[in-house]
């Protein structure tokens, strides 16, 4: 069963592409290569024991998108990745933000519209802003984006149900991600931050090897048991996993429309703890300061995930400790190994 995956040679569809092989399905990659590199290709290979069918595609060039899917009408399922993530970034330039993640999400419907394709689309937590309660479910208020980004998320899910509620054809499960990290265990695929990361793990690990000089810690005054703040930082291969199980749910008798999960652990770390378990787990000491706080970040999230286990019939497995080591372990290998 083929399954299109956009953004596949990203940081969280190569994952992916891993767990559908390993359930069985036939992934389809598109990606335009604007955020991550051709040799992941290989590096899937090495993994999957195959090279997955690959097609570079701008999502943006509806000619193209139409043209693709005209060729490609045997695609059951589509995940859809492809979108640029930076928060800071998109402050900066909201423009390219609307365009890309839009214009590829509707292109991708229009192209692939009247069929019954199941649809599962990378949203985040983002879109709850700071939760008013703890742990946030499925059904707390979406609240005002903190950023274009953010904006993005909250208005694709929008359409997203706009399309199901005018009797399309598509089945449509929507993920909110907390805290993607870590990586795949045999190493050969991880986060490729480009430049400066701007997430917490890949520059702890940065700092580790001696890419980066220190870290900053973003506030430590926060109203949180040590000051830092809370994120539900979950295993990219869980997540990948995530994917494969809204897939499945899809093609169940029964399932009709449009869904939304939560995809974490259900538990929070603070970034004090999170570099505290780094240090414990590799027996690397950490060099990083206490900087002021960065404007945008929530104080606290972390997500209820009781609808994902009963309903998605999907839950975390690896734990912080292997997050952290399987991190580290990817940093020496592109350390070792460059792309
Ligand atoms: C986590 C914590 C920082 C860097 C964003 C997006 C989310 C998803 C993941 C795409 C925060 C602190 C960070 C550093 C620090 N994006 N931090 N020093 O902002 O929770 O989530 O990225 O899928 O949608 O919103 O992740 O890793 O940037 O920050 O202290 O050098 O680490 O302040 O508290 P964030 P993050």
């Amino acid at each position: 069963m083929k399954i299109l995956v956009t953004g596949g040679l990203g940081f969280i569809g190569s994952h992916t592409v891993v767990e559908l092989v390993n359930a069985g399905y036939d992934p389809v990659i598109i990606d335009d290569l604007s955020n991550s590199n051709i040799k992941i290709l290989d590096q899937l290979a090495k993994i999957i024991g195959f090279k997955p069918a690959f097609h570079q595609l701008n999502l943006c060039d509806d000619k193209a998108v139409s043209e693709f899917a005209e060729a490609n009408q045997d695609i059951s399922g589509l995940i859809h990745f492809a979108a640029f993530k930076a928060v800071g970034e998109s402050v900066k330039h909201p423009l390219k933000y609307y365009h890309n993640n839009f214009y590829s999400l509707i292109n991708l419907l229009n192209a692939y519209n009247g069929k019954a394709l199941n649809f599962v689309f990378s949203s985040s937590c983002t879109v709850y802003g700071q939760p008013d309660k703890l742990p946030v479910t499925e059904d707390a208020p979406v609240k005002q984006a903190q950023s274009p980004y953010g904006n993005t998320k909250q208005i694709a899910e929008e359409i997203l149900k706009d399309v199901v509620a005018a009797g399309s054809a598509y089945k449509i499960v929507s993920l909110r991600y907390f805290n993607p990290v870590g990586a795949h265990s045999t190493a050969l695929i991880g986060e490729l931050p480009i430049g400066i990361p701007q997430n917490l793990v890949p520059f702890i690990t940065q700092t580790a090897i001696g890419k980066r000089e220190k870290l900053t810690v973003f506030g430590d005054k926060y109203n949180t048991p040590d000051g830092s703040c809370i994120r539900d930082y979950i295993h990219v291969v869980d997540l990948a996993k995530a994917h494969v199980a809204a897939i499945k749910l899809m093609q169940e008798e029964g399932f009709n429309g449009y869904d939304v999960f939560n995809i974490g652990t259900g538990n929070g770390s603070s970034v004090l703890e999170v570099i505290k378990a780094f240090e414990q787990t590799t027996g690397v000491k950490l060099n990083y300061e206490i900087g002021p706080q960065r404007e945008g970040d929530v104080e606290q999230v972390w997500g209820d995930v009781t609808k994902s286990a009963e309903k998605l019939n999907w839950k975390a497995e690896l734990d912080l400790s292997t997050m952290m080591s399987s991190a580290w372990a990817w940093e020496q290998y592109i350390a070792e190994n460059p792309l």
